[in-house]
């Protein structure tokens, strides 16, 4: 299939919930072309399309298109830098779910990547897709020099937004807090970091890409760290409250591995109304941007909340 036949815009007035799965059947076979024209070695190639096929939501892209659609821009440059944050997801929840790290034996509804292919290949895997998705994002760059400097600047905010001062760093001291955390404070500023960062980048890649003003880039930072927040209280209420068989993992994996989470400190009442009130704060830091177009990022904030898996 060649690339003009996949990725076209979705219709302005179809449903949040139809946006979402056209956003996200475009980028499950954008990801799989990429992956299966890579040239990786056969085995490692089989890990890595086994977890990126897994039936992720694809949440970090399409929040990336609504970014550049807001402003409205040319879908195929924002295609492959949208592939190379969910690589990036991909191999954080590889590495994450690792015997060293979290040792889960279920994401997505499978059997982890370590449990299927053994811990050095799951190792392996994470480390291809993370490097393919710089090989990817730089795919978005095209001969004239103006789209060549921009594609750079969203290279140089990937490494740092996924990298040792952002989502990796988060989970080091998500590691770290294994030994206890004793604030709220303390545990947002690891949610900022291992959630936030990569959910705000994915933002200002596509608004970036689209030509977004630093105004607007500033506007749709603070609306990811939001909604990013907010997504991780809502991954705690679920990892209590939720459906196995929709979250495609076990419940209560937090009490059990002693993690501390929203719920610990503020309980599950408390932990909603917070969530409502930064995905509040998140809509009106979009609204008051000028923005052309910003209703799907206001869709999204409210979808994001309300989601059961
Ligand atoms: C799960 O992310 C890990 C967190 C950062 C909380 P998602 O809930 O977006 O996972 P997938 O991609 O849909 O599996
Ligand atoms: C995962 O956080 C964050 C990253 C992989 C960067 P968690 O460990 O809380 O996510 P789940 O609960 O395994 O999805
Ligand atoms: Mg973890
Ligand atoms: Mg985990
Ligand atoms: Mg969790």
């Amino acid at each position: 299939m060649k690339n003009n036949e996949i990725i076209h815009a979705c219709a302005p007035d179809a449903p949040i919930q139809a946006y979402i799965e056209h956003y996200a059947h475009m980028m499950n076979v954008s990801l799989e072309q990429s992956l299966a024209h890579s040239g990786a070695h056969p085995k490692l190639l089989e890990a890595m399309t086994y977890s990126i096929m897994a039936g992720g939501k694809r949440l970090r892209p399409i929040l990336m298109i609504a970014a550049a659609e807001a402003l409205e821009a040319e879908l195929e440059r924002i295609i492959p830098v949208a592939c190379a944050v969910e690589m990036i997801h991909t191999y954080s929840l590889i590495h994450d779910d690792l015997p060293a790290m979290d040792d889960d034996d279920y994401r997505r509804g499978k059997l982890t990547n370590h449990k299927v292919y053994g811990e050095a290949m799951a190792i392996l895997a994470g480390d291809g897709l993370l490097t393919h998705a710089f090989y990817t994002a730089a795919q978005a760059g095209s001969t004239d020099a103006q789209s060549m400097t921009q594609v750079l600047g969203v290279i140089r905010e990937m490494a740092a937004f996924a990298g040792i001062t952002g989502m990796v760093a988060g989970q080091a001291a998500d590691m770290e807090g294994e030994q206890g955390i004793t604030s709220l404070q303390q545990l947002e500023a690891i949610h900022l970091r291992k959630t936030g960062d990569l959910i705000v980048f994915a933002l200002r890649a596509g608004g970036r890409l689209a030509g977004a003003s630093e105004a607007q880039l500033q506007a749709l930072e603070s609306y990811g760290y939001g909604i990013g927040l907010a997504f991780q209280i809502q991954d705690d209420i679920l990892d209590i409250s939720g459906d196995p068989n929709k979250i495609g993992k076990a419940v209560n994996s937090d009490e059990r591995t002693g993690k501390v989470t929203y719920p610990y400190f503020l309980g599950l009442e408390g932990s909603r109304r917070k969530m409502n009130e930064l995905t509040s704060a998140s809509k009106e830091a979009v609204q008051k941007a000028g923005l052309p177009h910003p209703s799907r990022l206001l869709q999204l904030a409210d979808y994001l909340m309300n989601r059961d898996r």
